[in-house]
């Protein structure tokens, strides 16, 4: 019997689309995580007609995201993508690390059906929120045809997960895609392909499956107007296992810096230069500590976590 693949599948994980605030014209004193998935369909009855099944899998301000939740989403939406019945996965996600869980997910998962993560700027309980709107076009997006890879949604846009990046702290339009195309946008329920859609080879659950408090430790150092080697020397001392150096520009360091994270490379850390520009790639060159290239900070940060468990 052929199976129609039109069920969408929404995952739940806390941020401001699931939060409230105690008056609807507060639209930054709100508490995120307190409404329930179902909570969240509920209030978009425009999505009455679509078979959806709902699940929570966590439920967080995505500030505190956390290895372990990973490692139980990442599983979730793989045991749900192998029914034959589900077309597309929603999961509903604070905005502030939305851009890290779609960076995991694309690469442990790669998945060959539309992973999609929608997000809110404003509290479900605001004066316009903007989480309804976000989940229903999430949810067309999960049912485009041809649609696959692990993408965002929010604003009408659609973005790649290694490309997006939230680049507003407030605005309703929070996410661009900063070194690449936007995949696609959403009007009136209505996918308009852009660019393309995500691909890539999975690493596969196989490569996250270590207990979550024994993954890899990987920090973040900065480069600025008097950088010194301090923040590496007490990490290093701290036990790191990878360094990522948000440096500035093509990913330079300050002369102490570059000193610091060369004598933690020696000393067995993994290091990759990154910079803390907005967008672009850091090349690698001769001589230099090894480039992240057009990795964001955060996004390499995971991509060695990865390669550390990978190794
Ligand atoms: C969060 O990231 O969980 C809170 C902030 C937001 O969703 O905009």
């Amino acid at each position: 019997m052929q199976i129609t693949a039109d069920l969408i599948v929404i995952l739940g994980t806390g941020g401001t689309i699931a939060g409230t605030a105690k008056t609807a014209s507060d639209g930054v004193g709100y508490t995120a995580a307190q409404l329930s998935v179902e909570d969240l369909l509920a209030a978009v009855p425009a999505l009455a007609s679509r078979r959806l099944e709902a699940h929570q899998v966590a439920q967080l301000d995505s500030k505190d995201m956390d290895f372990l939740t990973w490692q139980r989403l990442a599983t979730a939406v793989q045991a749900q993508l192998a029914r034959p019945e589900v077309g597309g996965i929603v999961i509903t996600h604070g905005t502030d690390t939305l851009e890290e869980t779609a960076y995991f997910l694309q690469r442990v998962l790669a998945p060959a059906k539309p992973v999609v993560l929608t997000a809110a700027m404003r509290p479900a309980t605001a004066l316009a929120p903007d989480g309804p709107q976000n989940l229903f076009d999430a949810v067309q997006v999960a049912a485009a045809p041809g649609a696959e890879g692990v993408v965002v949604a929010c604003a009408g846009r659609v973005h790649d997960a290694t490309q997006v990046r939230k680049t507003h702290s407030y605005r309703v339009d929070a996410f661009e895609s900063v070194d690449g195309a936007l995949v696609a946008r959403v009007e009136e329920g209505v996918v308009r392909l852009l660019g393309r859609w995500p691909s890539g080879e999975a690493l596969g659950l196989a490569c996250i499956s270590r207990p979550a408090e024994r993954w890899p430790r990987v920090e973040i150092v900065m480069n600025h107007a008097g950088a010194s080697g301090a923040v590496v020397d007490a990490l290093r001392a701290a036990g790191v296992d990878g360094l990522i150096a948000a440096g500035t520009g093509n990913g330079t360091l300050s002369v102490a810096l570059d000193t610091a994270l060369r004598e933690a490379q020696a000393d067995g850390v993994k290091v990759w230069r990154s910079t803390r520009c907005d967008a672009g790639p850091v090349m690698d060159l001769p001589g230099l500590l090894p480039s992240a290239g057009a990795l964001s900070p955060v996004k390499a940060r995971i991509e060695l976590i990865l390669t550390l468990l990978a190794g």
